[in-house]
């Protein structure tokens, strides 16, 4: 049997870690012959593969990004895209493919798995919004690096007296700015599931001087908007899979604050330190979890399915219950951070 690996979308630590896995596992284990997609699905449309041997993976588990390469490429939007690509897994000889990636990756791996390319999928994404799991590999380190970035912030922004705003990842979903906002002890955490209000923020800053903290720190998700107002986009320009690009939003509201409460404020966007480097120990070991369940689902005969972790345990859950859907922060858990505004 020949099992070919891909990783798709925005990279997130714990990649290498999950190609380790299901290589050494499918080779050792089951005695598979293992190839590499580069790039995501842009390898198998253009015929792109790389050797993925043991020796391929030594050394990887600890290594940020993709010894695959990923893109952002969609076979749906290109002529006889889906075509290309069966005909390409059969010319290699591919009988199976591991799809490491999010919600746009896995959707494409749902509808070949529907034309009949026999897939399984393992979640991947910084911005835990990928439903089926309680938490998909990357977001912890992610929320590490913001937590850290929260942590050195605080010492400068109390040193100068000012309001600091960092800007963290998520498109749709506060996942890394709440989780990063309680560990960093956030006096305003603000998401896209609550569009925010600027008199409020704004007093949560009052409030503070009112107890003689003359600084302040606030977290924002890039997604996350102006109540009765729209997202702050960096470009309109769209991708394949049709995002735009998000950016901007902690400007927006260092300015706000400027004008409302006459303080200096400064901003800070976090961007993609959030994604680059190593994978924090729980995301090596997550990693390892699912590339193991990934290639006993793949001996198993179980395709058309996603690792996922649910409670403490991995599971298996059907890639067509996945797609088209967002997990959205748990909304206890907001509560529990807004004690801790202003
Ligand atoms: O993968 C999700 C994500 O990290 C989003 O949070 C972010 O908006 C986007 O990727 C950025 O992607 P790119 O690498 O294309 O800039």
């Amino acid at each position: 049997m020949k099992v070919g690996v891909l990783s798709g979308g925005g990279d997130a630590p714990g990649i290498n870690a999950v190609i380790r896995a299901v290589v050494k596992k499918g080779i050792q284990y089951y005695g598979y012959e293992m190839v590499g997609i580069r790039d995501g699905w842009r390898g198998l449309l253009e015929g792109s593969f790389s050797s993925l041997d043991l020796k391929a993976v030594s050394g990887i588990l600890p290594k940020g990004g993709s010894i695959l390469g990923t893109s952002r490429t969609n076979p749906f939007k290109r002529e006889g895209g889906a075509e290309k690509i069966l005909e390409n897994a059969e010319k290699a000889g591919i009988d199976a493919v591991v799809v490491i990636g999010g919600e746009d990756t896995l959707g494409v791996a749902h509808k070949m798995s529907e034309l009949g390319l026999k897939c399984v999928g393992v979640p991947k994404t910084i911005d835990n919004d990928l439903v089926g799991t309680d938490y998909t590999f990357g977001f912890h380190t992610a929320v590490a690096i913001a937590t850290e970035a929260l942590d050195r912030l605080h010492t400068t922004a109390e040193a100068h007296h000012r309001v600091i705003i960092l800007e963290v990842m998520g498109r749709y979903t506060g996942w890394i700015a709440l989780e990063a906002g309680i560990a960093g002890g956030a006096d305003a955490i603000l998401i896209p599931e609550k569009p925010f209000d600027m008199d409020e923020v704004c007093e949560y800053i009052r409030r503070r001087q009112k107890r003689g903290r003359n600084f302040s720190i606030i977290v924002v998700a890039e997604g996350a908007k102006p109540k009765g107002g729209a997202e702050i986009l960096y470009s309109e320009t769209v991708d394949e899979f049709g995002h735009v690009r998000f950016g901007g939003v902690g400007y927006y509201i260092g300015k706000e604050i400027e004008k409302c409460m006459g303080i200096e404020t400064r901003v800070v966007v976090l961007g993609h330190l959030q994604r680059g480097g190593s994978p924090t120990a729980f995301d090596r070991v997550l990693a390892t979890r699912y590339g193991i369940a990934a290639i006993d689902l793949v001996h198993e005969g179980k395709f058309g399915y996603m690792v996922a972790l649910q409670g403490n345990k991995i599971v298996s859950v059907p890639l067509k219950e996945i797609v088209g859907k967002r997990k959205t922060v748990n909304l206890e858990l907001y509560d529990i951070a807004k004690v801790f505004f202003g």
